[in-house]
């Protein structure tokens, strides 16, 4: 299966959302990898990093580029043996070709109003492309004003989104450059959300 973390928009946790997904597949005992498509190789560092750390990822991140994107299309897409979860730049060709590849796009946004305005560029880009995917809320604080308005913008524009959202949390941003510990910070709950609207999409046959 191909997972994508895509966003016009940076900064919105595309490499926090593919790294934390890989995490809870890998603990699942799924085969993973991650395909960092980005030229800030934020992905590709974090890996490094915690090399140097003594404290391997579970998997391994590959630097993509568009052929590879392809490749990984044509033999894992619908393929539940093997995830690739692929963190993408904000911009550029490489977004279309893993849209292509991808049986399913995760949308990280902030609750802020220009991470927002970009999410529905964003996803009306993979509609029209007849993509599937969701838009998933990240860095939440509850309660607050900027993420009810968020919630009501993304439901106005008819966006599909996950149920659960990710809250900020201080902690996540130490886990650059380490593995993750137990606590995932909301990322199981969106890893079983994902997996259950892969069973529940008919074309794409997820048994798992
Ligand atoms: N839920 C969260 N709570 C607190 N900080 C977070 C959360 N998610 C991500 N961050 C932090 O926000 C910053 C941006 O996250 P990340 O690098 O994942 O975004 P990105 O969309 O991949 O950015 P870019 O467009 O630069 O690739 C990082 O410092 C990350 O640690
Ligand atoms: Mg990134």
């Amino acid at each position: 299966m191909i997972i994508s973390a895509m966003n016009l928009k940076g900064g919105v946790g595309k490499t926090t959302t593919a790294m934390a997904l890989a995490t809870a597949a890998e603990r699942e005992g799924k085969s993973v990898e991650v395909y960092d498509c980005d030229p800030q190789s934020s992905a590709s560092f974090w890996a490094l990093l915690a090399d140097q750390n003594n404290d391997s990822l579970p998997f391994s991140v590959t630097s993509a580029n568009l052929a590879t994107v392809r490749r990984a299309g044509i033999q894992y897409r619908r393929n539940p043996d093997k995830w690739i979860f692929i963190d993408c730049p904000p911009n550029g060709n490489i977004m279309d070709e893993a849209a292509e590849a991808s049986d399913f796009v995760v949308i990280p946004t902030g609750p802020g109003a220009a991470d927002v305005v970009k999410t529905i560029e964003t996803a009306r880009t993979l509609t029209k492309r007849e993509v599937f995917y969701g838009v998933l809320l990240t860095q939440v604080a509850a309660n607050t004003l900027s993420f009810a308005k968020a919630q009501s913008e993304i439901e106005d524009a008819d966006l599909s989104y996950f149920d659960h959202q990710v809250r900020r949390r201080e902690g996540l941003r130490n886990f650059f450059g380490n593995s993750f510990g137990d606590d995932l910070f909301g990322y199981e709950e969106i890893w079983d959300e994902l997996k259950e609207i892969l069973r529940n999409d008919e074309e794409i046959h997820y048994a798992g």
